[in-house]
């Protein structure tokens, strides 16, 4: 049968009673199952150690999720030994075929949905619809790098080779070997789900080593591939120590690829690891990294202001400010300034801090050490401008910070330069709206931006002056759909990829020119 053409998975509508109902009942059938022991999947075996990460609520935090097998190095390498023969054979199976194991994924994640983002509810501490977004994200991954990889395989339309006489010339993307995979907890379905199938679709096979503060969502990912039947070794789950199993994954002289994405700090080290050759290695490693960023949002005084202060505050306050693409600065003109910070302020105060599992709007952030960062970071806040609203800790049995604001902050403030990942919004005035965007400019990252503006000329001159990779305009700046928005930025944000595009399979494949004489 033809495959249909690719459309984003639809998110559901929780101001329907009966969606709401549906996930509470997803939450009782997840919570009846906390707690429970999940294990490494090694080539064929499953195994359990006696060394666990334990997963708890970051929202109650007496809660567990459960408990994690835990690899050392003496089973990374079983695991790689394990994926580099699978790699073997898993390289020659077609792509289609490989594709197919995607599509039955996704078919099967988007029957019991609500069961994913109950797990993510309860173990990330996302609201209803930011653990909603997160599963319609990673089934629109399966569904579009499945496709991506049969357009990949069957078709020359992507790079159509000059003919001469008396040749048939042919390239063929092939895959690259063993790739680490390491994925965030931010998006801990999502982005674990898109890194690691546009790898193995592309013909790789992987360790994947999930976050320590999300392996069971990435179990329950890895349990779904297993249920559709993929060949053992494709997928190896290593869950472990960034300082144990990751580095010695990195270093490894038959690490091919490693595919990460997280803090700014832990992608430096992987590419600087990374660049060393291990002896016995016989190729450069590849290191595709999603890193961090200091987005923003830019009003001019031509903007919507009411649009504009509504973009402000879910970029900001979204999954708790906890995402690479959080606009975690505004950047406003002089003129409007005043008008813009009120309209904030009044949004800030109206959102409800509280639990996951009862919707509260804005949860907890995901471990102490995060929490202790932020709270340092609201303090460094108070030195280097005013404080306008939140600033501390809210009770509860979880890591719960305020929805913060400062303003009047200057723009080489530390508030301004650099990546929370937590719950704080800054405010900074510009003169006008070339000084805007030359504030916007000024960080070392460059992931993403909105402009707020009616006027077109600005907005012609904002969409080339803007320096990130996903720039919008008149709309918030977090909520890159698959597809639609291939996500991923400059400078410190990254090697300049693309997630969710037409590019990010070849990251994962080297293309072989074959040249036959007719
Ligand atoms: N893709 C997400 C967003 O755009 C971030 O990872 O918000």
């Amino acid at each position: 049968p033809g495959i249909v053409p690719y459309v984003n998975e639809p998110f559901t509508d929780f101001s329907q009673p009966e969606n709401i109902r549906a996930m509470e009942a997803a939450l009782s059938k997840v919570k009846a199952e906390l707690g429970r022991e999940y294990p490494l999947y090694i080539g064929p075996n499953t195994i359990v150690t006696d060394a666990k990460i334990t997963s708890i609520n970051p929202g109650n935090v007496s809660e567990v999720i459960g408990y994690v097998s835990k690899a050392d190095q003496a089973l990374a390498e079983q695991a790689m030994q394990a994926a580099l023969q699978t790699f073997e054979t898993w390289k020659r199976v077609p792509a289609h075929e490989r594709a197919g194991y995607l599509f039955k994924a996704a078919a099967l994640m988007r029957e019991r949905k609500h069961e994913f983002s109950a797990l993510m509810i309860l173990e990330a501490g996302k609201n209803y619809v930011e653990a909603d977004v997160d599963t319609a994200e990673a089934i629109d991954f399966m569904e579009f790098y499945a496709r991506e990889m049969i357009r990949l395989s069957e078709t020359n339309e992507r790079q159509p080779l000059v003919k001469i006489p008396g040749e048939d010339n042919k390239l063929t993307y092939i895959p690259l070997g063993v790739g680490i995979v390491i994925p965030p907890w931010n998006f801990p379905l999502a982005i674990c789900v898109g890194m690691t199938t546009a790898a193995i679709v592309s013909g790789n096979t992987v360790l994947l080593k999930p976050a320590s503060t999300t392996p069971v969502i990435a179990h329950k990912f890895v349990a779904l591939m297993r249920e559709v039947g993929l060949p053992d070794g494709v997928i190896n789950f290593v869950p472990g120590s960034g300082a144990e199993v990751g580095d010695y994954l990195t270093t490894h002289p038959k690490t091919r690829f490693i595919s990460f994405t997280g803090s700014k700090e832990v992608g430096l080290r992987i590419n600087r690891l990374a660049a060393e050759t291990a002896p016995g290695q016989i190729w450069i490693k590849r290191v595709v990294a999603e890193m961090g960023g200091k987005d923003g949002v830019i009003v001019d005084e031509t903007a919507d202001l009411d649009a504009a202060a509504a973009a402000i505050v879910a970029s900001a306050f979204g999954f708790q400010g906890q995402k690479c693409s959080a606009g975690s600065r505004a950047i406003v003109v002089e003129q409007v300034y005043e008008q813009v910070v009120e309209k904030v302020l009044a949004l800030t105060a109206a959102l409800r801090v509280g639990l996951p599992e009862q919707n509260g709007q804005v949860g907890p952030v995901i471990d102490e050490t995060s929490y202790n960062r932020i709270l340092a970071y609201i303090e460094i806040g108070k030195q280097e401008g005013t404080l306008l609203a939140g600033g501390g800790k809210v009770d509860g049995n979880g890591y719960y910070i305020q929805p913060t604001v400062f303003g009047d902050v200057s723009g080489k403030a530390r508030i301004m330069q650099e990546e929370i990942f937590g719950p704080v919004l800054t405010i900074a005035k510009a003169k006008d709206w070339q000084e805007a965007i030359a504030i916007y400019n000024d960080t070392e990252f460059g992931l993403t931006g909105s402009y707020f503006s009616t006027s077109e000329e600005r907005i012609a001159a904002a969409l080339e002056l803007v320096h990130c990779g996903n720039l919008y305009i008149n709309r918030k700046c977090t909520g890159a759909l698959v597809g639609v928005h291939p996500f991923g930025g400059f400078n410190m944000s990254g090697t300049d990829s693309k997630a969710g595009g037409y590019d990010y399979l070849l990251l994962f494949t080297q293309a072989k020119l074959t040249s036959r004489k007719s």
